[in-house]
């Protein structure tokens, strides 16, 4: 076997290529929530992971984060949705039971925020829960249970197009009842709202919720370390034979900038995520990102893996001693490989373009995603992966 070694990223990954087979399949969901929504997974902001509900969450953030989508190619790059989560409102409800926004954070009421995030072309997501109140206890915020209709409404009047629905204070009630209500209740609108379950993977939502919802929380929330992330990415690989467009695991937003892990643990993130097809939400405080944040949230390559329109989530075919390889199939017949070393000392991670579900040819064309650059090779993919990094590449059957 002849090959040919690319010394590639900052992360000193040495690719080869060598032979071998795998099949990959996707669950049909013939019933699927058909909203025309989410056909590739989301992809937009949320304040939460950055913010929570410091005095930092409020108008002027939110449209700061919409004139940077545009200004800083985020918007060119793919990123949609501008979502507010929780904190947005009022403890109390008005004398006609209507939410109302907390008017110190959004003196001007969310309508303004979503007209001024839509004159941008973007689109506008909010935040309930589908129990009595929603999960802050701060100061212990309205939830929808038992208002989805009027809350919907309300919600469609100021121009929402993406709710999350989280699962706070419900009463023990069924997860899978509450969250078809407010299905119904969106789609009695008549406007598309994108609508992301947050259940946490508590009632295993994978299993009954493509007909309810566009994606569902697979883990509790991730926060800004490392082993947070590994572990919401090792529960969530597993159900990829759930997901599909129109309906995607979740494994909750993106830390990447948040300053806990390392840009090549953040690196990681985004890498796995995409190989995952996971909602790409943006968590950090774009306003102050660096520049190595955005390069990596701005990645066209690896965005792509993650919006192909096969739209199937990558799937794992080894993952012995932390050495994780994991292959994704794209529409136009190539795959996605990512090899992930979540251990603390470098490692060499390798496998063939057969075994990651190419078919056999006398030659593939590997291209490094992060690295910007192609080699030919005859066959067997391996890189010297550092320590919690991830080497990401393209393989494509025939040479160019
Ligand atoms: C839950 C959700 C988080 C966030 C908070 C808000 O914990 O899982 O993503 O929305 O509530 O209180």
């Amino acid at each position: 076997m002849s090959t040919r070694s690319l010394v590639a990223t900052a992360a000193a990954a040495v690719l080869v290529v060598g032979a071998c087979v795998a099949g990959l399949a996707t669950a049909p969901a013939d019933n699927a929530l058909d909203n025309g929504l989410a056909l590739t997974p989301q992809m937009g902001f949320n304040n939460w992971n950055s913010t929570q509900c410091s005095s930092t969450f409020n108008e002027k953030m939110i449209e700061g984060i919409a004139d940077l989508f545009v200004s800083s190619g985020l918007k060119d790059a793919g990123y949609e949705y501008v979502n507010l989560d929780d904190c947005w409102a009022l403890p109390t409800r008005d004398a006609n039971g209507n939410l109302v926004a907390d008017p110190v954070r959004f003196p001007n009421g969310i309508k303004a925020v979503a007209d001024y995030v839509h004159s941008k072309g973007l689109k506008f997501g909010l935040y309930s829960s589908a129990g009595t109140k929603t999960c802050s206890d701060d100061a212990g915020f309205p939830g929808s249970l038992g208002h989805e209709q009027q809350d919907a409404d309300l919600w469609a009047s100021w121009g929402v197009d993406y709710l999350k629905y989280d699962n706070c204070n419900n009463d023990g009630r069924s997860a899978k009842q509450r969250y078809t209500t407010m299905r119904d209740a969106l789609l009695a609108t008549g406007r598309p709202i994108l609508y992301a379950i947050c259940e946490w993977g508590e009632s295993e939502p994978w299993t009954w919720a493509a007909p309810v919802g566009n994606s569902w929380r697979t883990t509790l929330d991730i926060t800004d370390t490392y082993s947070s992330m590994v572990s919401n990415y090792e529960a969530n690989i597993q159900l990829g034979q759930y997901a599909g467009p129109g309906h995607w695991n979740d494994p909750d937003m993106l830390e990447i900038g948040n300053g806990g892990m390392t840009d090549l643990e953040y690196r990681s993130q985004f890498s796995l995520w995409s190989m995952m097809a996971a909602p790409l939400i943006i968590g950090t405080d774009i306003r102050e990102a660096t520049p190595a944040t955005m390069e990596i949230l701005s990645d066209s390559d690896v965005i792509a893996v993650d919006q192909d329109p096969l739209g199937v989530q990558g799937t794992e075919i080894s993952s012995a001693n932390g050495l994780h390889v994991i292959t994704k199939p794209l529409e136009n017949g190539d795959r996605a490989v990512a090899l992930f070393n979540e251990t603390d000392a470098a490692a060499t991670i390798s496998t063939t373009a057969t075994a990651v579900g190419l078919p056999k040819a006398s030659g593939y064309t590997v291209k490094d995603l992060w690295a910007g650059t192609s080699a030919e090779s005859a066959g067997g993919i391996s890189a010297v992966v550092p320590p919690h990094g991830t080497t990401m590449v393209r393989v494509r059957a025939g040479g160019d």
